[in-house]
């Protein structure tokens, strides 16, 4: 039997974290070759390469450069320089993963090619299909033959929209397992806290950068008055996703000068130190949902919904909504007002092995069929 050869692909930052877990276990399995595309939704080095370096990802095989613009601009962008990367290594399937524009590109461009594709991250659904991700979950499990699930909330999504039970594999999730692998060098090696001198549970992180939190001017007052209310009760760090910072634009200097402490991007080891050791963590992402919640670090989540319902019903997620009065009482009631946070426990599957039996499964699927 010929080996199987998978073409991995990663666009934007939340992906890179999602992508390297796959990468290390198809190494450690042996008898898979591996191509590792990198889309270039995301370019800058602290959006992109800092994760490489220190996730130990290899340069990709294929960079495509497509860069930012509008969604459609920068979805056919993918699409028409995946076409020829898929055309040139023939892989049997393509692996792609979470929710980003070069998610769903790259899994159209294959299945119109006849290669089979593999989502990892399947079946979230936050039910609002105002957020441009909610429409490149649908549409991408929708198209994929191999849908590899987190938590089995996503697998009664999938099979309540009709996927049938035997495309729909349950392995648990994928960023837990690079959050567990790199937790200890994140506590040896950062000197974020030291840097930016701060104790112990002593501070709140926030990041935002949601459409929704920063593109209208109503939305970015509501979010600049949540940040200074914070800050009245304890140090924030808010480290600026590109879209925000430019949203911002002055406001950034009021929120200096209230002693915000703002940041650059930050990489994968510092980011993961700071949440370690904060006191709550003020978030529209959904990624930092779930790192919260296996840190056992309060998050209070600034969206009207979620994708990632198991965060809210086991671990330690409060969905607040954007209303600063509803944010500001939720973090005093929920968080400040407490000693301990409440019980949480830790989704089935989140266990540091969700790549391995993504692996494992797509071995299986192979060896049946040929
Ligand atoms: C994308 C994803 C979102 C994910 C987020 C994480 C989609 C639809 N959205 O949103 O799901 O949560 O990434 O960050 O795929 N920019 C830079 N440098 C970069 C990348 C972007 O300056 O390396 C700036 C550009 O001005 C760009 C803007 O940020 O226009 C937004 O980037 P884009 O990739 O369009 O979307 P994100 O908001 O990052």
């Amino acid at each position: 039997m010929a080996s199987l050869r998978v073409m991995l692909v990663a666009g934007a930052r939340p992906n890179f974290m999602k992508v390297a877990p796959i990468w290390y276990a198809i190494q450690k399995r042996g008898g898979i070759s591996v191509i590792l595309v990198h889309t270039g939704q995301h370019y800058d080095p602290n959006m992109s390469d800092v994760f490489f370096a220190e996730l130990g990802l290899p340069q990709p095989d294929e960079f495509l450069g497509v860069g930012s613009g509008t969604h459609a601009e920068q979805t056919a962008r993918v699409m028409l320089a995946f076409e020829p990367v898929l055309e040139k290594y023939k892989p049997d399937v393509v692996v792609v993963v979470g929710d980003v524009n070069s998610t769903l590109a790259c899994a159209l461009v294959a299945v119109k090619r006849g290669v089979k594709v593999a989502h990892v991250e399947a079946g979230l659904r936050s039910g609002d299909r105002t957020m441009p991700e909610e429409i490149n979950r649908i549409a991408t499990d929708a198209i994929s033959d191999y849908l590899f699930t987190p938590s089995r909330d996503a697998d009664a999504n999938l099979l309540g929209e009709g996927i049938p039970a035997e495309r729909i594999f349950f392995v648990g999730n994928v960023m837990v397992d690079t959050l567990l692998a790199h937790r200890e060098k994140a506590i040896q090696h950062s000197s974020i806290l030291q840097q930016l001198d701060l104790g112990e549970r002593q501070y709140a992180v926030i990041t935002l950068h949601r459409p929704s939190n920063v593109d209208s001017e109503e939305a970015l007052h509501r979010m600049v008055e949540v940040i200074l209310a914070v800050q009245k009760r304890l140090p924030v760090v808010l480290p600026l996703h590109p879209r925000t910072r430019s949203r911002l634009g002055d406001r950034v200097k009021v929120l200096a000068e209230e002693g915000v402490i703002l940041l650059e991007p930050l990489g994968y080891l510092d980011f993961l130190r700071l949440m370690c050791s904060a006191r709550v963590v003020l978030t529209d992402s959904g990624g930092i949902q779930e790192e919260t919640t296996m840190l056992g670090v309060p998050c209070l989540t600034m969206r009207e919904n979620t994708e990632r319902p198991v965060t809210l019903t086991q671990g330690t997620n409060h969905l607040v909504g954007a209303s600063p009065e509803h944010i500001i009482t939720s973090l005093e009631k929920d968080v400040l007002s407490k000693e301990e946070h409440r019980q949480y426990t830790l989704p089935e599957g989140w266990d540091g092995h969700a790549a391995e039996r993504i692996v494992d499964t797509l071995i299986a699927l192979w060896s049946c069929k040929y």
